[in-house]
């Protein structure tokens, strides 16, 4: 029942034994949480305790080799991970990216526009998608970009990220849940992919740090990013080679898979709500024009558009069970006892299709977010927690570090995509919703859609906003 779709199995037994309930997997006990407030009382009123992590077989052991921020403990290892990558996260860097942000979004469109040929030639924009975050996170982290889609890194690092998603699950593993002595010596095919996963990421993006720690040395001056930061600060902060390349590999993992996935949401949905577009189109046109593109300071005047990609992350959250936080000690929930060493699970997907909350929940529906101004990050500080927008980026002390930069990603790729094309289905080639099941993420099956771009100047303002953003981003 856990090993397809465990949010379904979740979610039904949600219904019938409450917003807190235990289960047990092997040697483990899980307790789901399907409910704001106890979220609340747990991960943020009492995150002394509940902002510890399982050291899962495969994730935290074999692939992550006990590093990086995501898989830590709740140790000194974790605060010092933390604190260098909220560094790079930080509202203060963001605005230092902006250029960066928003030339990829540019570039991404006008990568779209030119390969769809006026309509006439049927896209698939998860490659797409899927480049425009990766070049974000690469240049964030190793001050590097990729010029297309068929840059060999694009295949490279996509693959990483679809492997670790198909190796790496909160509860779809077993091996994660036996004990430590069959652990070790069972022949486990997972046990070996993620071995090769962990090699590849150390590789790939170990690779990139020794590079730069290269050319430092030769004396080349090298625009900032995360890797350099590391090297400068690795005899302070006591970094070692593996500690370096998995804080990066972190980055690139928690970083691309996510935001390209509500990127390729957003296209795959669309096409079946020529209406919702419609009416985003005529916000857009009233409040930016089409003489340029939408930036970042125009979400505010942009509800509609805003609240859409709202209801996209609330109706197909990349990661519907997060990353699970575990009990540091013995704890008193009112009547319940959750013992040390309990690993509690979000359940996301309860708390999204709620039909307490949400009129319809299964309805694709962004007039219910038009009330809702707030951005996400922003949304997740709502001192009442059953407003709060939805639950993506998960809460308290582990919440995602990365959240003011996926939703600047989000904002420029999707505002851009609505502003430059009516997006629509190909007759004979239904778009399938199907969610892609890996054990851990959530991103779309394969599909193709029809851009065609909205009006005759699309492609000149295109050109024009692109060189800009190029020559802002090379001065930045
Ligand atoms: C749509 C985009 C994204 C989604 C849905 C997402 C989701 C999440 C979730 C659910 C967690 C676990 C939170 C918890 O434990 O409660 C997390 C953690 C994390 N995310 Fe994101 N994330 C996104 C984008 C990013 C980006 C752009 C970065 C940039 C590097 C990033 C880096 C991280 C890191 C380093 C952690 C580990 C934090 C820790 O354990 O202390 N994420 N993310």
């Amino acid at each position: 029942m856990l090993t397809k779709y465990p949010e379904l199995a979740l979610d039904r037994w949600a219904r019938k034994y409450g917003p807190l309930y235990s289960i047990r997997l092997g040697n483990q006990l899980f307790v789901i949480l399907s409910d704001p407030g106890i979220a609340k009382d747990l991960f943020v009123t009492n995150g002394a305790i509940f902002s510890d992590r399982k050291e899962m077989f495969v994730k935290s052991q074999t692939v992550f080799a006990g590093r990086g921020v995501t898989a830590t403990p709740y140790n000194d290892r974790w605060r010092k991970h933390r604190r260098i990558a909220t560094i790079w996260l930080s509202q203060k860097a963001v605005d230092r990216y902006t250029p960066i942000l928003d030339f990829e979004a540019t570039d991404m469109i006008k990568a779209l526009y030119a390969d769809s040929k006026n309509g006439t030639v049927n896209i698939n924009p998860q490659t797409y998608a899927g480049r425009c975050s990766l070049n974000n996170m690469t240049t964030i982290t190793f001050g590097r970009r990729t010029d297309s889609i068929h840059h060999p890194l694009v295949k490279q690092a996509l693959d990483l990220s679809r492997e670790f998603m198909n190796t790496t699950g909160p509860m779809s593993n077993l091996v994660d849940f036996m004990p430590e002595r069959v652990q070790k010596w069972f022949p486990w095919s997972m046990k070996t992919r993620g071995k090769k996963l962990h090699q590849g990421l150390v590789n790939t993006y170990g690779g990139f740090i020794k590079d730069i720690e290269h050319k430092m040395k030769a004396g080349i001056q090298l625009d900032d990013c995360l890797a350099k930061t590391m090297i400068e600060a690795r005899e302070q902060e006591d970094l070692d080679d593996l500690d370096m390349a998995i804080l990066a590999s972190a980055f690139m993992i928690g970083g691309v898979e996510t935001t390209a996935s509500i990127m390729q949401w957003f296209s795959a949905l669309i096409p079946a709500y020529p209406a919702i577009q419609r009416k985003a189109q005529e916000e857009l046109d009233r409040v930016v024009g089409r003489d340029r593109l939408p930036t970042i300071e125009d979400e505010k005047n942009l509800p509609y558009c805003h609240a859409i990609i709202k209801e996209v992350e609330r109706c197909h959250n990349p990661f519907w069970l997060g990353t699970p936080h575990v009990a540091s000690e013995d704890f008193e929930y009112g009547s319940i006892f959750i013992p040390k060493g309990t690993v509690v699970v979000l359940n996301t997907w309860s708390m999204h299709y709620d039909e307490s909350r949400w009129e319809r929940p299964m309805k694709f529906d962004p007039d219910r977010y038009l009330p809702d101004s707030t951005l996400s990050s922003a949304s997740a500080n709502l001192t009442d927690p059953y407003l709060r927008d939805h639950w993506m980026f998960g809460a308290g002390r582990r919440i995602c570090p990365g959240m003011l930069v996926a939703e600047c990603e989000i904002w420029l790729a999707i505002s851009r995509m609505l502003w430059a094309f009516d997006m629509s289905e190909i007759p004979g080639k239904p778009i399938d919703l199907k969610e892609y099941d890996g054990k851990s993420g959530r991103s779309p099956v394969p599909f193709v859609i029809q851009l065609k771009p909205r009006f005759e100047g699309v492609g000149k303002v295109l050109e024009r906003e692109r060189r800009g953003a190029e020559s802002v981003r090379l001065r930045g």
